[in-house]
Formats: structure tokens, sequence, C-alpha cells
């Protein structure tokens, strides 16, 4: 089966020379194709040109569904490198306490935060779990996500951890997005480990990382290492411990505090280092001589009203930025990836070329996967979105809140059309 997608009035995020990442002023650099066709053939990107230049290519006649992309554009799929989004029940108490004053640590030395989704967790069957994961998939796929990235973390027993890993691998079998696991037994130490944290190391150590390789259940490994959740010396001894059985570190630093996490994950080849609200001249050094992805979380920083990370600074230095939602119950209950590039506009001064390829190539690599998505480029997979009718790419992080998504490509196939788009018509001409 074929796909063509023709009249694409700009078709944004291409890139020929088929690049992992993005950094510093190459981020302001989206190639786009105006009056433009995507072919796609089975589940990859055949070729793209102008309108100008269909005539020449040679299509497979023979079970080519076509769509018209008239006012409309064509992105590539976002990728969301950062997300919690398997968890039981909500958290909207805790959401009125801050309302009321309390801070997030307060919160969790509450026994609220994560060990309040790790109770839930517990007493939640793995089918429900998976159900209710399944609903938030289905939810950010329609938004224009295509590849996530999914968490443990909210189990802090063998068992529960086990749950929850079970829960991403079904997820990753049955979904058409792209999905990649990481273990973090390290997300907070259980309340029965409260006096001695380290024995609650040694559990993730000795049990849990030999196992989850065993079980094939873990691409990556994380720790929370910050202020009063782990410390460097206990993120390195499990980073090491990962590191032994072949797990690649994609680590929570420097959200509370300077606490060195992100020098740890440099010196550990991280993947990807996540939050970063406070990040300085040392940070920043250290990233910029590494192939690590410094990745940004707007939505954990507005919602639990925190500084902003210092995004501007550290692309004008001559980082790349990877851009993604934080999905999870406490810090950031939002999977909306436009919203994302909003905030990134907005509170991070990031210019739209910026946050679009932040949250398509750069995320992408964060997330281990930008070899085969992120971009359009020939050989790639097709992964993409046609938009509403807008008025330029730009409109997509202006018009926020908005979902400017109108059909919903993955793999080839098509999984989801909006139906009109008229309103939108009639609203850009006024
Ligand atoms: O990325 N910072 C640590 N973990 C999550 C929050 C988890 C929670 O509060 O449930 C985060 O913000
Ligand atoms: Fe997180």
């Amino acid at each position: 089966m074929s796909l063509l997608i023709k009249n694409i009035k700009e078709l944004v995020g291409i890139d020929p020379e088929n690049r992992r990442c993005l950094r510093g002023a190459d981020m302001k650099q989206l190639n786009t194709l105006r009056n433009a066709y995507l072919y796609i053939n089975e589940d990859i990107i055949a070729g793209f040109g102008t309108m100008d230049q269909l005539d020449r290519v040679k299509l497979d006649e023979k079970e080519l569904i076509q769509i018209d992309a008239k006012d409309k554009m064509v992105f590539p799929s976002f990728c969301d490198s950062h997300t919690h989004l398997v968890y039981a029940g909500s958290r909207e108490v805790e959401f009125v306490d801050k309302i009321r004053g309390l801070s997030y640590e307060e919160i969790a030395q509450r026994g609220g935060g994560i060990l309040n989704s790790a109770r839930l967790l517990h007493s939640t069957s793995e089918n429900e779990l998976y159900d209710a994961a399944w609903q938030r998939i289905e939810e950010i796929k329609r938004m224009g996500t295509g590849a996530v990235e999914i968490k443990s973390g909210y189990g802090l027993t063998v068992e529960d951890e086990f749950k929850m890993l079970r829960v991403i691998k079904r997820l990753k079998e049955n979904s058409a997005l792209t999905i990649r696991a990481t273990f973090l037994g390290a997300h907070a130490f259980p309340e029965e480990y409260k006096d001695r944290p380290d024995d609650y190391v040694e559990l993730i150590i000795n049990e849990m990382i030999p196992r989850v390789v065993a079980e094939d259940l873990a691409d990556f490994i994380d720790v929370f290492c910050d202020r009063g959740f782990f410390t460097i010396e206990q993120t390195e001894k499990i980073l090491k411990a990962g590191k032994k059985h072949g797990l690649r570190a994609k680590i929570h630093a420097n959200e509370l505090d300077y606490s060195g996490g992100v020098q740890l994950g440099v010196k550990y080849d991280a993947l990807s280092v996540d939050h970063l609200e406070c990040t300085g001249d040392d940070e920043i050094n250290s990233l910029i001589v590494s192939d690590t992805m410094p990745t940004l979380l707007p939505g954990a920083a507005f919602f639990l009203e925190m500084p902003f990370a210092p995004a501007r600074k550290m692309i004008d230095a001559g980082l790349g930025i990877a851009l993604a939602t934080d999905f999870n119950p406490g810090s950031s209950p939002s999977g909306n990836m436009q919203l994302i590039l909003s905030m990134g506009c907005i509170k991070y001064r990031m210019l739209p070329e910026e946050v679009i390829n932040a949250a398509t190539i750069n995320s992408a690599y964060a997330m281990g996967v930008s070899d085969e998505l992120g971009s359009i480029a020939v050989g790639k997979r097709a992964n993409v979105f046609v938009t509403k009718p807008i008025s330029s790419y730009a409109f997509v992080p202006y018009y926020y809140g908005h979902n400017n998504v109108d059909t919903i490509i993955l793999n080839g196939k098509i999984q989801f059309k909006y139906t009109h788009s008229s309103f939108f018509k009639n609203f850009l001409k006024q």
C-alpha cells in the first residue's frame, strides 16, 4: 500500500542530510518545501518534492491512497522523549494543596507526591493500569505524538516496578506509536526504606536491574538525582550498575538544585539529562563536549511554578535542546506536545523553528530513535501529521491550547482524521 499527500501548503522538517540532532544556531534552521507532495510506500517515506515535480515520480498506482492537503501543512510527528504516562488514579488533591501554598517538596515529605502514586498503583490491577495508559496514548496520538518514552517509577517494589514495565511492554507491542521503556526504580525512596535508603539502592542494583535486563523490559535507566531524592553517590552506583548491564542512562537532574547531576550524566554518557531548571555555566560547559541531549520539560516548571530552565542561554552557547512533556500525575498532567511548543516559545524565548526541531528531531535523539524518526527524510519511518488549514508553521505554537492537527499517519497508515476543518478556513480568512 502507498500513500500520496498532495498540494501540501508547506512540508515542514525536511532533512536531506538526515542528521541525528541539531545544536546551537542550527536549531533555527527549519527546512521546508512549499506546495509539496509526500510519497509514502508501506511504512517508509519514499519521496517528497514540489508539486511540479510530481509527474516525474513513478508511483506504485495499485492501492494508492491520496490525501489532498490544500491549505494544510505536514509535520514529522512529535517525539515525546520523557513521560511517566503509566500511572494509577490522579493527584488533583495535591494540585489544590499547591494552590493553597504547599511546595512540591513539602507535599513529598508528607507522603504525597510519588509515594501517593505508588500506593494507588499498588492497589490497581495490571489490566486497569494498561487500559488507563492506552487511553492516554490514544489521546496524545490525536495531538500529533508519534513516539513516546515511558518510565516506570511508581512501583518502588520489585513486584510493582515489574507490573509497570510489563504494562509498557504490552503498550509497545500493541500501539502504533514507537515506544521506548525506561526503568526508573530510583524515582523515590519507599516509606519502609526512609531510614536506610542505601538498602533500597542495593535492592535496585542487585535485584531489579539484573531482572529488568534478563526479561528485556527496558531500553534505558533513569534516576531522580536531586535534593531530597537520590544523591550523587547513590545515582552513580545505580548508573554504573545499569551500564554494566547495557542500560544507557537518561536521568532526572538539576530540577530542584545545582546537584551535580548533569555532570554525572555526562560522565556516564547519558543519552539525555532532563529538567535542568538549575543550569549554570558549569553544566553548560560539561554538556557542550558531550553527546548528551539536554531535555527541557516546561510543563513541569509551569505546573509547579518553578523557575524555567535557561534555554536561550543554552542554545546560544551552542547546545542542542530537546523538549518533552514529562506527562505524569504530579508535576505535569498533560501530554500535549503542541502546548509544550507554546511554552517553549513563551517561557524559553525559543523561536518556532527551534521548538519544532526540539520536539521532533532532537527529542527523537533523546529517546534513541532519530535514525528512523523525527524528520522528513527518504528512508525514515512515515510518522507524520497533516495540520488543519493554518497560515504558517508558527501558527501551531501561537494558537496555544488548541489542537492544530487534522490527520494522523503512523507507520504509513492513516490512524485518525478529524472531520471538519471549515471552521479554521473561515477563521483564517477573517
Ligand atoms: O519528572 N521529578 C521527578 N519525577 C517526576 C514527577 C513525578 C511525580 O510527582 O509524580 C517529574 O517531574
Ligand atoms: Fe519526569
